[in-house]
């Protein structure tokens, strides 16, 4: 990318500096411990709309509005008993409710593409919530990266992905190092009477209905999925990818996991940890990929408890 946005070691100062960009309408990258966020105001329709454009995303896609309490998320949506039992469980952290906008939301319908619902996360990284707190405003925040690219883990993937300032993308890039979980959150619908995932992910399934019940898994019955986040193309690297590989054909380089028949260029975890796999998938993806190859081959990945995250992306990038 030409001239892009300059990176800055997360501290006082540049939060002050990033929260006072975010407050006059601009975008700001910053590092979540899930991927890198793209944020902007929530509140400003304007702000919001330099995300879509930066990303080259389509309209009809509702962003995640980030705040730092459950307060000011009682403020923008209805908190059902069941929604307070999650936040209270797994805020801080890794997961986005879905919840029916109140009357009076202020978060901008550009945002949530004009539904009547909103989706809001408080992320699990303290050094996340000062910055919010400095924006004074909920932060709507996609991942930083180009639309239908790979999600950015480090602060170098976004500077790689996304415009400069000049022509539209961040002014600046919060470094906050690699990010511990490196999927996107989860995402829970709890906006209609039957909770239901929407994106898989660090919280899973189960670790929701141990607390819930039995809820329901979007695409798992004939209705179309709900979240267009969950367009297949959504996930995608350049480099065409084939899932289950027990073979290396030619010209492919192979993304391994635990110990492997085939020699694989890259391990998502030799040990076969999904927990390390799924912080090494989105930065192994960037590497493979830029390797100009044929094609990634990528051996099986079990599909049991974050496995079944990891499977979603990357059969997204196999249907693209
Ligand atoms: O981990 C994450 O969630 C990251 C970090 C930056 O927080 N953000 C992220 O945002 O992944 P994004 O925009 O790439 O994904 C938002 C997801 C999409 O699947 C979108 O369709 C869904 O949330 N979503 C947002 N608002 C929704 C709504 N009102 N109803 C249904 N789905 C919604
Ligand atoms: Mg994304």
């Amino acid at each position: 990318m030409p001239n892009p946005a300059p990176i800055v070691p997360c501290d006082e100062r540049s939060i002050q500096t990033a929260a006072d960009i975010i407050s006059s309408g601009g975008l700001v990258a910053f590092g979540t411990e899930t991927v890198y966020g793209l944020g902007a105001d929530a509140t400003d329709g304007a702000a919001v709309a330099k995300i879509y454009a930066a990303k080259g995303r389509p309209t009809f896609n509702p962003l995640i509005s980030h705040v730092t309490n459950l307060d000011t998320v009682r403020k923008i949506g209805h908190v059902s008993d069941i929604a307070a039992q999650v936040a209270n469980a797994y805020w801080p952290g890794p997961l986005t409710l879905v919840l029916q906008k109140t009357t009076n939301c202020a978060i901008s319908q550009l945002t949530t593409a004009g539904l009547d619902t909103v989706a809001v996360r408080i992320p699990g990284r303290d050094i996340v919530r000062d910055f919010l707190d400095a924006c004074g405003a909920p932060v709507a925040a996609p991942s930083a990266n180009a639309s239908g690219g790979i999600s950015p883990t480090q602060a170098a993937h976004v500077a790689a992905s996304l415009p400069g300032p000049d022509q539209g993308g961040p002014e600046l890039i919060l470094d906050t190092g690699a990010c511990d979980v490196g999927l996107e959150s989860s995402v829970l619908d709890l906006s209609t009477d039957t909770p239901t995932l929407l994106r898989p992910g660090a919280v899973t399934r189960e670790d929701i209905e141990r607390l819930i019940g039995p809820i329901a898994i979007a695409g798992s019955d004939d209705t179309a999925p709900k979240s267009p986040g969950m367009l297949s193309r959504h996930y995608a690297p350049r480099t065409p990818l084939r899932r289950d590989a027990v073979d290396q054909r030619a010209g492919e380089v192979v993304l391994g996991f635990g110990p492997t028949e085939i020699i694989a260029d890259l391990n998502l975890s030799q040990s076969g940890d999904l927990l390390e796999a799924s912080a090494n998938l989105f930065d192994m993806l960037h590497r493979l990929d830029a390797m100009d190859a044929s094609g990634i081959a990528v051996t099986p990945i079990p599909k049991m408890g974050l496995g079944h995250a990891i499977n979603d992306r990357l059969k997204r990038a196999v249907d693209r």
